[in-house]
């Protein structure tokens, strides 16, 4: 019998571990908690078991309180999580692999108190576990649990109510006094509902830019979500990493995640396939940047605040590449469509194998490259400057941006990635424009000084 609760607990252990920590358990954290904790009392200094302690959460609380803490459950999953989670923050608890009706690992009357939040009545043996309670506990020891009452879990029929509307007392169903083993579903109320949404899934219009088809899908899935949002539902939003979908690059869909983690509660990416982040390196980074975004609210990531939607594309001072899938011929074919709103950086196709180091070397060069024609651009102008002054002036602001970019240049040397890459790009294209903006001031220094 101990085995079967083990057994759903392993395959539950999980989605519980998580939704505990996330605090979607809110009975526990408003009610339970802290009648149970008022009930124990001063727990400072003594040596404490936690008989079913699940991933630890009521453990840990024990063990803030100043408890000398030890965690028993059966289930062996819910044990790792708790030992990661102490090994990430250790705060002296030890736990084992055992059934609290076994507790023979614990010397006759070595424990100053057991708790057991929630896991009695999950227990095939509970007779023994408290038989061994007793034996494990000092003689002024102190034993505190709570459970799910079976009158409000298993049989209840109706409220009874008094004629003032109050609640008296509840009527079971027959069935109540039968001895009988049940397996009961746990699942919190708060927990988000999890969405997939097929029609923000893709590109729709296969390859058309992306900040068009952004907000389409925006606007598709708020009119989706209206209804979950009026009725206060939590949601968390899923969308696929399909490489294979219609329109579907990493570039698109690191976006598609962010815009729809901001539209919702969260998004999770599920991926069935092979493995994520080495079959398909370059979605792996592009929803890398996404978390990331997402983590530093980042909304312009996916918004691109300054694109010029009515030419149809994205900024193309921030986004120095645009990663596309499909044929060359398709994008040969919609190469116009990609150049408008300004955009000059480079089109990379992608490729099965995905962006090799060395594309993110070349398109660095490029970019250096470009710096230089810039500088060059500036002094000749500066030479054809009649002013002491002013090309005194220019000079130093061309040192200062030569140096800037000499500086750049070096950080790009070593390996380089997507993260480090667009890191970079933003910072050449920022000392670019200012360069531009000198050259433009010159030439208009240069026209005024004429006339
Ligand atoms: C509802 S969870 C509660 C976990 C934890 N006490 C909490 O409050 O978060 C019930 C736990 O009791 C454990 N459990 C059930 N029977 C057990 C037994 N005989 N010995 C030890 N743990 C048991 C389960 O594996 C599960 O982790």
């Amino acid at each position: 019998m101990d085995g079967d609760v083990a057994h759903w607990w392993d395959r539950n252990a999980e989605v519980w571990a998580r939704h505990v920590r996330a605090g979607y358990d809110v009975y526990r954290n408003l009610y339970n908690n802290p009648a149970f904790f008022d009930f124990v009392g001063e727990i400072s200094g003594k040596t404490v078991l936690d008989a079913g302690c699940g991933e630890g959460y009521n453990t840990r609380l024990l063990a803030r309180q100043g408890a000398r803490m030890t965690g028993v459950d059966l289930s062996e999953k819910m044990i790792a999580f708790a030992r990661s989670e102490e090994e990430r923050n250790p705060l002296g608890i030890r736990y084992e692999v055992a059934s609290m009706s076994d507790l023979s690992v614990f010397p006759d009357e070595s424990i100053d108190a057991v708790v057991s939040t929630m896991a009695l009545m999950d227990c095939a043996g509970y007779e023994e576990a408290i038989s061994e309670f007793w034996r494990v506990l000092r003689s002024d020891g102190l034993l505190a649990f709570n459970i799910c009452h079976p009158c409000f879990t298993y049989s209840i029929r109706d409220w009874d109510y008094a004629e003032s509307g109050e609640v008296r007392g509840v009527r079971l169903g027959c069935g109540y006094f039968e001895e009988t083993v049940e397996t009961e579903r746990w699942w919190f109320g708060a927990a988000p509902l999890i969405l997939a949404d097929p029609y923000i899934y893709d590109r729709s219009g296969g390859l058309v830019p992306h900040a068009p088809a952004l907000k389409a899908n925006q606007k598709i899935l708020k009119k989706n979500l209206a209804y979950a949002k009026s009725r206060k539902i939590p949601l968390m939003y899923m969308g696929g990493l399909d490489p294979a979908v219609k329109g579907a690059d990493p570039e698109f869909c690191g976006r598609n995640a962010a815009m729809s983690a901001f539209a919702t509660d969260g998004y999770w990416v599920f991926y069935e396939g092979p493995t994520y982040d080495k079959d398909h390196v370059d979605y792996f980074r592009w929803f890398t940047r996404a978390n990331r975004a997402i983590v530093a609210s980042d909304r312009s990531w996916h918004t691109w605040a300054r694109v010029d939607l009515a030419a149809g594309f994205h900024d193309p001072e921030r986004f120095g590449h645009l990663v596309l899938s499909g044929t060359p011929e398709m994008i040969g074919k919609l190469s116009d469509e990609f150049r408008k709103g300004g955009r000059t950086g480079p089109i990379v196709v992608f490729s099965p194998e995905g962006f090799a180091r060395t594309t993110y070397m070349k398109l660095a060069a490029d970019a250096f490259l470009q710096g230089e024609n810039m500088l060059a651009q500036l002094r000749d102008e500066s030479q054809r400057e009649k002013s002491p002054a002013t090309a005194a002036e220019i000079k130093r602001r061309l040192e200062t941006y030569a140096a800037q970019l000499a500086q750049l240049k070096a950080d790009a040397s070593g390996p380089m990635d997507a993260a480090k890459w667009n890191r970079l790009n933003i910072a050449v294209q920022e000392c670019l424009k200012r360069v531009g903006k000198v050259i433009a001031e010159t030439r208009l220094q240069a026209l005024l000084d004429n006339i």
